[in-house]
């Protein structure tokens, strides 16, 4: 079995902030949890950056510099922030690359081959935003784009067109066969009906675009930026070693571009004689301390200002233990302060120091015999559970519950007297203790893979822990978030 995973390419018209994170560390988490399965090797994790669009020509003008120099430079800015904050990629695809280029002129020749593109003319409302065509139905009452509050731009011009529209029926007996195409259910029976409205052809070239690349039989014409981006989840594996993953093919995305992953992009592969992806996945979106993010209300946290401050591990878990994948909800500053102090530093933390420091007091380190490999493996079973689902917050939740029992059976059973009285009893204890420290440190590995190799020092190997070590600095060192 393999596992391919991947989160939509960036725009480089902006840098990255949580909301792109947020994405990026739950697909980062999901990858995690699959090597652990399936072994590294089955396990091809995808990211990158969408540079094919006007936004990319308009902000490169904007910086004062050339396309391609500017270009370098985001495109680095958006690489080593994923890697500062510890997203595991195996392959960041820039759609400006040769590779891809070359993919996208196979796919389309052979959506043309097949018939699925003609030469048409057409008139609608553009959103520069969302890089689309918006129906009238598709505006707010004053004609804006509900996404980006702008007027979109009347535009008439005469391009190639992509049969969407034979494909309507097609798309919905696939989702009766395979509903994992799109999860949440909510998501998907929010594509569903918009299929059952009737799809409209879609214009997939501009003779007018500065940046893009061109139709394979029309050198004049630039291929429609989102035609170009959906193929670059194709292009990574399409080489012979890897072509195999892309029958195991998960997309992770947001819910504000679902029309594009789970209408055009199948219908695309389809009219291609391409296998669909395996599943997708629509998360929601988040507001900060209540108030929706916007460039404009200059409320745009940095992945970085947050990790500076707490750590790749906090970063990560406040983002996913918020409120579940796949629904909306809201990241606090104040929550993440709050997770950091109580669960993180004070519950696994000090758990960890006190257990190694006690072990090392009272038994000399060595560990004590009744550490049940069993109940590790039951224990890790129902946190894999969660993780196969996508429910991350339910699988941080599970680890935080197995923290505070350990901390419950530490403060009751006082094992630091019982060893003056009872140390038969107090090895019990030790044991069970070490028992969930394992248990911990497995599930570490996925979520807090920053803090892990300290806990793998720590628990030392199988006949003796190591040395003690802080976890988590306290927070009263830190300046407020
Ligand atoms: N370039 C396209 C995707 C092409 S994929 C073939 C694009 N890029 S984007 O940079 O604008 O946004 C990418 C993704 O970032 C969104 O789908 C969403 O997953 C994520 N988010 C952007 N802002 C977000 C929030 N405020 N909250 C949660 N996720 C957000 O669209």
């Amino acid at each position: 079995m393999k596992k391919y995973l991947t989160t939509p390419i960036y725009y480089v018209n902006d840098v990255p902030h949580i909301g792109h994170a947020y994405c990026t560390l739950a697909t980062d988490t999901l990858a995690r949890y699959w090597r652990e399965k399936l072994g590294a090797e089955n396990v091809f994790f995808l990211t990158g950056t969408d540079e094919n669009s006007q936004k990319t020509v308009e902000a490169a003008r904007k910086s004062g510099k050339p396309i391609p120099e500017y270009l370098e430079e985001i495109a680095g800015n958006w690489r080593t922030t994923w890697d500062e904050i510890g997203i595991s990629y195996d392959d960041f695809i820039r759609t400006t690359e040769k590779r891809h280029h070359e993919t996208v002129h196979k796919i389309l020749q052979k959506i043309y081959d097949n018939g699925d593109i003609y030469r048409g003319k057409y008139e609608g409302h553009y959103c520069d935003g969302c890089e689309t065509f918006l129906k009238e139905s598709d505006l707010n009452e004053k004609g804006e784009c509900p996404d980006h509050l702008k007027i979109p731009r009347k535009i008439s011009e005469e391009n190639y067109f992509f049969k969407l529209s034979k494909y309507g029926d097609k798309l919905l007996e696939v989702y009766a066969k395979n509903p994992r195409l799109l999860e949440p259910e909510k998501r998907r029976n929010e594509v569903l009906s918009f299929i059952k409205s009737g799809l409209d052809d879609i214009s997939i070239s501009r003779e007018s675009a500065e940046m893009g690349i061109p139709l394979p039989w029309d050198e004049n014409h630039k291929i429609y930026v989102w035609f170009d981006a959906l193929i670059n989840y194709y292009t990574a594996i399409d080489t012979d070693e890897k072509r195999d993953f892309w029958n195991s093919a998960c997309h992770i995305l947001g819910k504000d571009i679902t029309r594009f992953h789970n209408v055009i992009w199948p219908a695309m592969l389809m009219s291609a004689g391409l296998p669909l992806p395996q599943e997708e996945f629509a998360h929601g979106f988040f507001t900060i301390d209540g108030v929706k993010m916007s460039k404009s209300l200059g409320n745009m946290v940095s992945p970085l200002e947050i990790s500076r401050e707490f750590g790749n591990d906090a970063l990560r878990l406040g983002l996913l233990s918020s409120f579940e994948f796949g629904n909306d909800g809201d990241f606090s500053h104040e929550n993440l302060a709050k997770l950091y102090d109580k669960k993180m530093a004070s519950g696994l933390g000090n758990l960890f120091n006190r257990v190694i420091v006690l072990v090392n007091k009272f038994l000399d380190g060595q560990k004590p015999a009744g550490i049940s490999t069993d109940e590790i493996k039951a224990e890790y079973e129902n946190f894999a559970g969660f993780m196969e689902e996508k429910k991350l917050k339910s699988a941080i939740d599970y680890f935080f519950q197995i923290v505070d029992s350990a901390n419950e059976l530490l403060n009751e059973k006082e094992p630091w007297k019982l060893v003056k009285t009872d140390m038969d009893e107090a090895k019990k204890v030790f044991a069970k203790l070490l028992q969930k420290l394992e248990t911990l440190k497995l599930m570490a590995k996925i979520l807090l893979p920053e803090t892990y190799p300290r806990m793998v020092d720590m628990l030392g190997d199988t006949e003796k822990v190591g040395e003690a070590q802080i976890l988590f600095a306290r927070i009263e060192k830190k300046s407020n978030p």
